[in-house]
């Protein structure tokens, strides 16, 4: 979908406009002659429209008007955030869809300015929901149905300033098309996505200014990555971990870190999941595809910060050659590990992955993503992510961010009594915990035991990475959770 802004409304195209709660209805239809405005507030007089944030009236063509017009209610001014704008943006998209439009301008040019946003900068954001809700995934559907809604083209949103809000739009393109990329690969099937295709997709990074490097089983063995290559082993896809840099920042800051588990296929290997659910596990790779659209929002808009992605890349499969409940691997970092689970696998591929950053790039602040437990959406639901933390001050940061941009967490407890449950009685560490719940929280101990004192943070994304429902501003399906969070989390602190 394209995105234009313009200073006045063309007369050609379908009219959006918005109103006030608690305003008069000609408030801010700044494109409208009176004649109009007369005409809009003589239709919605006998009708139960109140300008409610979000609440949308059609009223078909009137005398002075070209086309129709769809009405947005706008709520009231001092509500209006960056994200309740954002959510303002992506209601328009069902909402025009629905009434076949193609192409809209949104005239929005007399909104007020809050204390931190101007008018321009409002629109913006406006703007930019609207294209986080317009993309979809519907490339292997072959035929369009005749009476298919039609694709929305292009929307033209009016502003005071087209200068300030192109401006501001193009920092909010970069993270929209990073969370778009995330969900692509996300709600790819594993049959397409994969680790190689996934190292693929990093290497196209490269392009705009990533540097990428993609170790192969051969250079893993030699390094030692006997936990990671352990999840894979059961697959005919060769494992990959891939390391991605943007390196915008000063060249003596230290880097921060985003590792994501990338298990493209969970069928639980020999410890086989039920039949029931399993394609679910096509997104198991959600973090790695948080990393990947995370690195190219940040390419896209030359943030200036230094940030290492890594993707720990496998496919958990059953077969003759897969690893067995009661093996035990010596992970990169010298640790032996007793695998008592082979569904137990994030945590596997994560104690390589993360020892592997914190060793060769020496983080200010290392940060996980792991589709990790089925027991995150026991306790939390599809509401918040799992947040898990050795470093308060990074919990803050990332809590704060996530308020920020709509994309919630919850802190979880962790501590000695947790870690116990960890101890192996063959080796130094075992991957499930005793049984005796807590199943998320014993997860992240085991993580925990791979970070070396960095200062670090796990997201449990299992319940945010796909909604079965419909999220306000990504709708059904894979929702990107974590590139907007990271991204305000970066932009926040370090970008000086
Ligand atoms: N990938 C799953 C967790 C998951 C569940 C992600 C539902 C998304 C939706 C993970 O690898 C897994 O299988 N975890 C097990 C851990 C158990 C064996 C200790 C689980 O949650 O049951
Ligand atoms: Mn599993
Ligand atoms: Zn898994």
């Amino acid at each position: 979908m394209k995105i234009t802004f313009v200073n006045k409304a063309p007369a050609s195209k379908f009219l959006v406009a918005g109103c006030y709660e608690d305003k008069d209805f000609g408030s801010i239809l700044g494109g409208l002659d009176k004649a109009a405005h007369g005409a809009i507030k003589a239709a919605v007089a006998n009708v139960d429209f109140k300008a409610k944030s979000e609440k949308m009236m059609r009223i078909p063509t009137l005398n002075g008007l070209e086309g129709a017009l769809l009405l947005i209610g706008l709520g009231h001014a001092k509500d209006h955030t960056s994200l309740a704008l954002e959510k303002l943006g992506a209601k328009l998209i069902p909402g025009l869809s629905c009434i076949r439009v193609k192409t809209a301008a949104i005239d929005l040019s007399d909104i007020e300015s809050t204390k931190t946003l101007s008018a321009p900068e409002m629109i913006a954001y406006v703007a930019s929901g609207a294209l986080i809700r317009s993309w979809k995934f519907d490339k292997y559907k072959t035929k369009r149905e005749k009476d298919e809604i039609p694709v929305l083209e292009e929307l033209v949103f009016v502003t005071p300033d087209v200068g300030a809000s192109q401006k501001a739009f193009d920092e909010l393109l970069a993270v929209a098309e990073g969370n778009h990329l995330t969900r692509l690969v996300v709600s790819e099937p594993p049959n397409v996505i994969y680790p190689e295709s996934m190292a693929n997709h990093a290497m196209e990074l490269s392009k705009i200014g990533v540097k990428v490097e993609v170790l192969g089983e051969k250079e893993m063995e030699k390094l030692g990555f006997g936990a990671l290559l352990g999840v894979g082993q059961g697959s005919i896809r060769e494992s990959k971990l891939v390391v991605m840099q943007w390196l915008g920042g000063a060249s003596g800051q230290k880097p921060i870190a985003v590792v994501g588990k990338g298990v493209t296929f969970d069928t639980g290997g020999i410890n086989i999941k039920p039949s029931n659910g399993m394609e679910d596990m096509k997104y198991d790779m959600a973090g790695s595809g948080v990393v990947l659209g995370l690195m190219k929002s940040l390419a896209l808009r030359k943030a200036k910060v230094n940030v290492v992605g890594v993707m720990a890349l496998a496919e958990n499969m059953p077969s003759g050659s897969a690893q067995r409940p009661s093996d035990v691997v010596t992970s990169l970092s010298g640790q032996t590990i007793e695998i008592l689970n082979t569904d137990a696998e994030g945590r596997l591929v994560l104690a390589d992955a993360l020892w592997y950053t914190q060793d060769k790039y020496k983080p200010e602040y290392m940060i996980d993503l792991a589709t990790l437990t089925g027991a995150i959406t026991v306790a939390l639901g599809y509401e918040y992510a799992g947040l898990f933390s050795n470093n308060d001050k990074l919990s803050d940061m990332l809590t704060k961010a996530g308020t920020e941009v709509g994309e919630p967490m919850w802190r979880l407890p962790m501590g000695k009594i947790y870690d116990k449950d960890v101890d192996s009685d063959v080796a130094d560490v075992k991957n499930v915990g005793s049984g005796r719940g807590a199943g998320s929280i014993t997860a992240a101990q085991f993580l925990e035991r791979f970070v070396n004192k960095t200062p670090w943070a796990h997201l449990d994304i299992a319940g945010m990475a796909w909604d079965k429902k419909d999220k306000p501003l990504t709708g059904k399906g894979a929702t990107g959770y974590g590139v907007r969070l990271l991204n305000e989390f970066l932009k926040a602190n370090f970008e000086g």
